[in-house]
């Protein structure tokens, strides 16, 4: 598939089977998250723009490099929170939108309940994250929104991705990067993905039904 990048990375593998399984507690799950945005991040930003910056070693003066593109990180409420903070960690000055929208559940459509960009703060790239990709209805929602707010390049961090939703957000938007760390074959008769990891916001936050 053009414009995907799954992680063939060992670590990526051996974590997203810890977080897959249903005896994974939610402060491992978090954790998990954690580690694979990580991951995701390093591959999706690897063609980042630098630029020249003096620095005194101990030792000596050099030339290093500092990051020359101003970067939004865009997470989808609410289990896309829990890819912030490791984002966060490599690209520190990157500003935070977030997008309020959640799958109902009879119809499997995105319903937005927060969209409210800053005022002037145009950047360079905006990467959207959500740890799941199922029909694809939500990531096309946010990438509505972030063309309207004038992002040109936008780019998908996704855990874990089913295949016909991928597709489906392709048909309309086939330039957005998406990059996941599992591409999943198929989607159930209630739009969840298979194998998958069951709900990932309910598991991050502890938040599932008896
Ligand atoms: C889940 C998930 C994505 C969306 C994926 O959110 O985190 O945002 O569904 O489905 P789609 O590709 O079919 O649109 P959910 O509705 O469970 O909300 P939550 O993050 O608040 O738990």
């Amino acid at each position: 598939m053009q414009n995907v990048f799954e992680l063939t990375h060992p670590l990526a593998a051996h974590h997203l089977s810890i977080l897959r399984a249903t005896s994974t507690s939610p402060a491992q799950f978090r954790t998990q998250i954690h580690l694979l945005s990580m991951l995701l991040a390093v591959r999706a930003t690897d063609d980042l723009q630098l630029a020249p910056v003096s620095v005194e070693t101990p030792l000596t003066g050099m030339t290093g490099s500092k990051l020359d593109q101003r970067i939004a990180i865009v997470p989808i409420l609410r289990a896309g929170l829990g890819l912030v903070e490791p984002v966060l960690q490599l690209l520190p000055d990157a500003a935070v939108w977030h997008l309020g929208m959640y799958r109902d559940e009879a119809t499997a459509q995105p319903v937005e309940y927060y969209c409210k960009l800053p005022e002037g703060n145009a950047v360079d790239v905006g990467l959207v994250l959500d740890p799941m990709l199922a029909t694809g209805g939500s990531i096309k929602a946010a990438v509505v929104a972030l063309k309207r707010w004038g992002v040109q390049d936008i780019r998908v961090l996704s855990v874990i991705a089913a295949k016909p939703g991928i597709e489906e957000f392709h048909r309309e938007f086939p330039e957005v990067k998406v990059f996941v760390a599992s591409i999943d074959p198929v989607l159930n008769s209630h739009k969840f993905i298979v194998p998958g990891l069951g709900d990932a916001g309910d598991r991050m936050f502890n938040t599932q039904r008896d």
